[in-house]
């Protein structure tokens, strides 16, 4: 199996509509896109890694180091799915030139295929800039964590006629600069259909709509790893309660003596 490569992706939207939806989930862990790998179509390594692996208040804490380590353990660890790895909070905003040099040391440090940046039309000089010069960029418009505190929360986005016609301005503006596909985040259904519709590229939603062209999610939080997620999450899974059950059984065998048994110890003869 051949990794999926950007022209693929991109050549699965045809005629205005993918066939069958792209499968995207974010992977932090070499382990983790092991396991998430021939079920995905692409994996994200999102600077979520700062909330989900390190406990950050939110991404704005990511490093470029933090992220590259992560992104070069999802690479190990994946052999199908196209990998994208996000630009973290502070590494590309600045000018073109300053968003080419971080993600080509992505790039050359993960053996990533693709890059991630958030923003519209402020950053559609930079999509073009980078996408000019080989660098696959995927988009993320409407709810941008990355904006959290000019945004003021993390609630959904264009309810507001403005906010409506500036997310598909931005929807519009990313194309034109040569992304290669857009996540929709957080935002009212009427946008996310407008944009699956009217886009050329594929356009991957999270808390926006069905009828977009794929879907991505934070793995964690579809796995049941948290207690709180955003509405839009489905837990599919109770990996938290597993994982604290576990520790319980491993826990009560410690403290009994139990564990370990004849089966986990050496002896001198055997
Ligand atoms: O960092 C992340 O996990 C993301 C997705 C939620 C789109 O950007
Ligand atoms: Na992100």
């Amino acid at each position: 199996m051949r990794r999926l490569t950007v022209p693929k992706i991109r050549a699965r939207k045809i005629a205005g509509r993918t066939s069958e939806p792209l499968v995207m989930l974010t992977a932090y862990t070499a382990r983790q896109a092991r396991l998430l790998d021939e079920h995905c179509d692409m994996l994200l390594v999102g600077d979520s890694v700062g909330q989900v692996i390190y406990g950050l208040p939110s991404t704005l804490q990511v490093t470029l180091d933090m992220m590259i380590a992560h992104g070069a353990a999802v690479m190990r660890g994946s052999f199908h799915s196209l990998v994208v790895v996000d630009l973290p909070f502070g590494t590309y905003e600045a000018s073109p030139q300053q968003a080419f040099e971080t993600a080509s040391r992505v790039m050359a440090e993960t053996g990533c295929a693709a890059v991630k940046l958030e923003g519209g039309e402020d950053v559609a000089e930079t999509i073009a800039f980078l996408s000019r010069r080989g660098i696959p960029v995927m988009a993320h418009v409407g709810l941008t964590p990355q904006a959290v505190n000019a945004l003021g929360g993390y609630g959904a986005r264009g309810r507001s006629q403005e906010e409506h016609d500036k997310i598909i301005a931005d929807g519009r503006a990313v194309e034109q600069a040569g992304a290669f596909a857009v996540v929709a985040e957080g935002v009212v259904e009427p946008i996310a259909v407008a944009l699956a519709q009217t886009l050329q590229i594929p356009v991957i939603g999270i808390g926006a709509s069905a009828e977009c062209d794929g879907q991505v999610l934070v793995t964690d939080d579809m796995l049941g790893m948290f207690e709180r997620v955003p509405r839009f999450v489905k837990k599919y899974g109770d990996l938290a309660g597993t994982i604290s059950n576990t520790a319980a059984k491993y826990a009560a065998e410690v403290r009994a003596r139990t564990f370990p048994s004849a089966d986990q110890t050496y002896q001198p003869k055997d």
